[in-house]
């Protein structure tokens, strides 16, 4: 969905969603994982405004949090006084966990910086993103800003250490929502308790893990999905180890696979949200449909998208009331 504010003292800022492909979990103990990014994106509509305070629309609560600490961030860091006004809507409900937390904290600062004509490089507006994320959820890796902010699909470390996109055109995932929302702080403290009594146990299931995310890096690039396949199928053996899947997540796994997939696996922090099936053309519709008799619900989303843009170039952003 690419369009332009009717009212052109506004500018438009979109950041896309992600999918975690391999490595979740293991990539909060410094190991990597694969991200792509997704076609649904979330959008802001930014302009100045006169008056002493910003004002917010933004439908999600949550979000509504992210976009007033990357406002007092950005407020802070570039000695900016002047009100805004910012609206957020989306692609896709933040009830499914495809990261609209990190896409409009990402679009947030995209935004401010256009508006307040202050140059921020991609790495910044990932440095700054994850700051405001970590102030809010306090954990977290930083993949998913990492997607929204860059986009493609990407080979990431803990933190931005690497943030290496390359080229894999678009993965044939069939994402399969859960219809449970997933808190990804409670998850990520239920696997550092773990860690804090199994370290060693857990240690090599995060090796392990490891060890896919390298061979799986290779596999997308050179299109061999019945292996990638394989390593999805291990990293969710491994992520059932952790404890953190759920009986729904493994039932529209195993129906997936039933159906002809070539691997499966939850996506995430578990706990709900979403699960993912590589799966050729031709067995697209079969394993859809067994991932709906489980009770799933299919989003639609074609993968490896841009990250975040200013969809609409505005000439005059300066003191509009609105
Ligand atoms: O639940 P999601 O989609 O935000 O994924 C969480 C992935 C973790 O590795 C568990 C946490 C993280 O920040 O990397």
């Amino acid at each position: 969905m690419r369009f332009q504010p009717k009212d052109k003292s506004k500018i438009l800022v979109s950041a896309p969603g992600k999918i975690m492909i391999l490595g979740e979990h293991a990539v909060v103990y410094g190991y990597p994982c694969l991200v792509t990014a997704v076609d649904k994106r979330i959008y802001i509509e930014a302009s100045k405004i006169k008056g002493k305070k910003d004002i917010i629309i933004a439908p999600q609560v949550k979000e509504s949090r992210f976009v007033e600490e990357s406002i007092n961030f950005f407020k802070e860091r570039f000695k900016v006084n002047k009100s805004v006004r910012i609206k957020t809507f989306g692609d896709f409900s933040h009830r499914v966990g495809l990261g609209s937390s990190s896409a409009v904290t990402v679009a947030a600062f995209k935004a401010l910086s256009v508006l307040f004509d202050k140059k921020l490089t991609l790495k910044e507006i990932f440095d700054l993103s994850y700051q405001v994320s970590l102030s809010i959820q306090k954990v977290g890796s930083g993949f998913d800003i990492a997607a929204a902010t860059y986009g493609k699909t990407t080979y990431f470390v803990f933190g931005g250490k690497v943030i290496n996109s390359f080229e894999v055109g678009n993965l044939p995932l069939v994402v399969g929502y859960s219809g449970i929302k997933a808190d990804t702080p409670k998850l990520i403290k239920k696997v550092s308790r773990a860690y804090l009594v199994k370290g060693e146990q857990i240690k090599e299931i995060f090796k392990e893990i490891n060890q896919l995310v390298e061979r799986a890096k290779t596999c997308m690039s050179s299109k061999n999905y019945k292996e990638l396949g394989l390593l999805m199928n291990k990293n969710h053996q491994l992520l059932k180890e952790l404890k953190v899947s759920t009986v729904k997540l493994d039932d529209m796994i195993e129906a997936a696979l039933k159906a002809g997939a070539w691997g499966a696996k939850l996506s995430g922090a578990g706990g709900g949200d979403c699960m993912i099936a590589l799966v050729s053309e031709d067995k697209k519709r079969l394993v859809e449909a067994a991932i709906k008799k489980q009770g799933g619900e299919i989003i639609n989303v074609n993968n490896n998208s841009e990250g975040v843009r200013q969809e609409y170039v505005n000439e005059s952003n300066s003191d509009s009331t609105s």
